[in-house]
């Protein structure tokens, strides 16, 4: 086995997992984790069904299931928050999240100007005109130009595109400095996933992204740098332009190829 040298804790980095392990059970589902994301970069964390990516993002989130037991450290914006759920972090160390279920994430019984309201009160202490301002300039960014009909609008009377783009506005919301997608893009058709995709790009260019996907034509869209991950390891990290051409790992690979046999018809062609 390679043992890495330690890795120099550079404090601006938005991210460091240093050597994290994830047990549930008396099963290590994701061992010996190192990852570094620097303050503004999108790093795609990529692996099959079952790899762990969701209990890394768990972990970085502070949201693991009752029972984990966690190695190794997590440390957000230099604050080392291993198994600190987010309640109890620092302001400085908050992470955003959103998931793969917007219906899910919203309250359905709750218009979406009110739940927006909630972090732009509670973390940014906004009232009034600053708020409806605020609340305004974040639907513009995450491109729901009817901003007023959104607004008073339930969950369930906007599109799934929609009610994403309203996650990605509440998690934007916050200000924090790293936000965690995990498969923001799989319960979409692939038109709505290439928009929220986009809102994603531009939503995130003063914030540190790690993308969760299985989809490498979707991260490649995305990110610059993808981490793979199977059975709970670290297998491949590399530019992502490196990984569509060069893969050095078989589970590397094996995502290439469903990428080109999917969402990238015209790569594939280019390369038979
Ligand atoms: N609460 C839990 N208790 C026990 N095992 C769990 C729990 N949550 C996840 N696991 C196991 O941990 C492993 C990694 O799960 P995880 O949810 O992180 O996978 P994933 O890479 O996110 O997969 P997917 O692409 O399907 O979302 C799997 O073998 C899963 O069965
Ligand atoms: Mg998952």
């Amino acid at each position: 086995m390679v043992i890495s040298p330690p890795r120099p804790q550079v404090q601006s980095a938005a991210l460091v997992l240093d050597d994290l392990t994830v047990a549930l059970g008396g099963r290590q589902l994701v061992r010996g984790m190192r990852l570094e994301i620097a303050a503004t970069e999108r790093v795609a964390l990529i692996g099959a069904s079952g790899s762990g990516k969701t209990l890394t993002a768990d972990a970085v989130l502070g949201t693991l299931p009752p029972g984990a037991r966690v190695l190794g450290s997590v440390r957000v914006a230099g604050v080392d928050v291993t198994r600190l759920p987010p309640a109890r972090r620092p302001v400085a160390a908050r992470v955003a999240a959103v998931g793969q279920d917007p219906a899910a994430a919203l309250n359905p019984l709750v218009p979406v100007g009110a739940q927006l309201a909630l972090p732009l009160r509670n973390h940014r202490r906004l009232r009034g005109a600053a708020l409806a301002d605020e609340r305004a300039r974040l639907l513009e960014a995450v491109g729901l130009t009817d901003a007023q009909r959104v607004l008073r609008s339930s969950p369930g009377e906007l599109s799934g595109g929609q009610r994403q783009r309203v996650c990605i506005a509440m998690a934007l919301a916050s200000r924090a400095g790293l936000l965690v997608a995990d498969e923001p893009t799989t319960a979409l058709d692939l038109v709505t996933q290439a928009q929220v995709v986009a809102v994603l790009r531009e939503s995130t260019r003063d914030t540190a992204l790690l993308f969760i996907t299985h989809d490498l034509a979707v991260a490649a869209a995305l990110c610059d740098r993808a981490v793979v991950l199977h059975d709970g390891v670290v297998v491949e990290d590399a530019p992502i332009t490196r990984l569509l051409t060069d893969p050095q790992h078989e589970q590397s690979a094996a995502l290439v190829r469903a990428a080109r046999a999917g969402a990238l018809p015209a790569h594939a062609g280019a390369a038979s």
